[in-house]
């Protein structure tokens, strides 16, 4: 890969330095395009909530907005992020288990989808709405058995215990809250059970990615049942269902499509509601790529060889999930290649970015780190090394989204 929509990438590396990422316009527009196409050819009312948390540099949030996607947000932070990006508050969908009262309020004012989490947050909107004087629309967000060994579901009210059409039950029962919306997102993470060892969360955590499109048919079947047993028990019709993100690539989205939308046409009949999608990981992961530098090469007594580079764990956090994809930046793929243990820059035995197979290096030389848009930025830190900068390229210009942070940028003089 030696340019990315016809810009050399050794021109940035002269300009911007070393590390940084780079962001195609033209792949998250085709993304999105493709996403969107995808689940409209099959279903007449769709609505794509972009993922926040998966990156939210404005630059990319601004190209995602003007294609009409609406924001999916899990905290009032990034509800404030999405509203200053002037996305209208009806086209918000306000996700995660700690809202804030006053987030709650002025989230509900504002005519965005809320999904409640849990009881307590129920409790919070039934004493907005009851000083407002009205009934409010919500969401719950459901959770269920799809095949995956992760018990308890952290997120959401349970199906199976009967927690979930509890809560519904309540919510006719006071006249405060109408459920409008029901929510479910098949996590990519899951912590298996523990083992004979009490053993932490970390080291439990396995990544399902992709997931099967089963997994989607099963949620889109159980979540259309529910919606039959809220209208028979009580009348109530969902305007919208929302089955989250997690989805694959966007060349793979075929079956998982199907599985989502077969089911709940069949279920819900002639009255269909909005469908949400909530996808992150798709729209962006692979619209953006880290180009680093080798700054030493280590040959280990055991014959492995190693090499370091200028970006860690710290930009690159999801490596200690799985292994990046890496390339040299102008050697040809068939060049001969070497198992070569990639570790960052940090002074820390753990940081390690990926083992890939990579041609003879030396330092100074350049190498890329593809499909990292999802899950880096948005979670990356200071530790030891500031986060670099993040170019765009759109149009065949480029353009800087954020520099290389100083340590003016990093720590507050002054007062402290
Ligand atoms: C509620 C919710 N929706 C959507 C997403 C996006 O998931 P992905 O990036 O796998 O599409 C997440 C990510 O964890 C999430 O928690």
């Amino acid at each position: 890969m030696t340019n990315i929509d016809g810009i050399y990438i050794d021109k940035l590396v002269e300009l911007h330095g070393s590390p940084f990422f780079v962001v195609s316009a033209r792949t998250l527009r085709e993304n999105i395009k493709t996403f969107r196409e995808a689940f409209s050819k099959k279903y007449p009312k769709v609505k794509v909530a972009y993922s926040y948390k998966t990156n939210y540099i404005s630059g990319v949030l601004k190209i995602i907005h003007k294609e009409e996607i609406w924001a999916e947000v899990a905290s009032g932070f990034e509800y404030d992020l999405a509203r200053a990006l002037e996305v209208q508050g009806e086209s918000v969908v306000f996700n995660g288990p700690y809202k804030k009262r006053e987030e709650l309020e002025k989230a509900l004012k504002e005519g965005a989808l809320i999904n409640a989490d849990h009881l307590d947050e129920i409790k919070l909107l039934e004493e907005i709405a009851s000083e407002l004087g009205r009934t409010v629309d919500i969401g719950i967000r459901i959770n269920t058995d799809v095949g995956i060994h992760q018990l308890p579901d952290r997120f959401g009210f349970n199906l199976e215990s009967g927690d979930a059409i509890q809560i519904v039950r309540r919510c006719v029962e006071k006249k405060l809250l109408r459920i409008a919306a029901i929510h479910i997102h098949l996590t990519s993470y899951i912590i298996e059970p523990e083992s004979v060892e009490n053993t932490t969360p970390a080291k439990r955590i396995k990544l399902i990615w992709p997931k099967s499109s089963d997994m989607y048919r099963m949620a889109a079947n159980k979540v259309a049942r529910f919606a039959e047993e809220i209208r028979e028990k009580f009348g109530l019709n969902m305007k919208y269902v929302d089955v989250g993100g997690g989805f694959p690539n966007v060349d793979f989205l075929t079956p998982y499509v199907e599985a989502v939308v077969e089911p709940i046409v069949k279920g819900f009949k002639g009255d269909l509601p909005i469908l949400i999608l909530e996808p992150g990981r798709a729209i962006v992961s692979n619209a953006i790529h880290l180009i680093t530098t080798v700054v030493g090469v280590k040959e280990f007594p055991n014959g492995e060889r190693g090499v370091i580079v200028d970006a860690g764990v710290n930009i690159l956090p999801t490596s200690f999930w799985r292994w990046q994809e890496i390339e040299h930046l102008t050697k040809p793929e068939s060049s001969l290649k070497e198992e070569t243990i990639v570790y960052g820059p940090l002074c820390l035995q753990t940081d390690i970015i990926g083992k890939a197979m990579l041609p003879e290096l030396g330092a100074g030389d350049k190498l890329v780190i593809k499909n990292v848009g999802a899950y880096n930025i948005s979670q990356s830190s200071t530790f030891i090394f500031p986060r670099p900068a993040i170019v765009l390229i759109e149009d065949e210009q480029v353009r800087v989204l954020r520099r290389v942070e100083a340590v003016d940028d990093v720590f507050l003089f002054g007062n402290f």
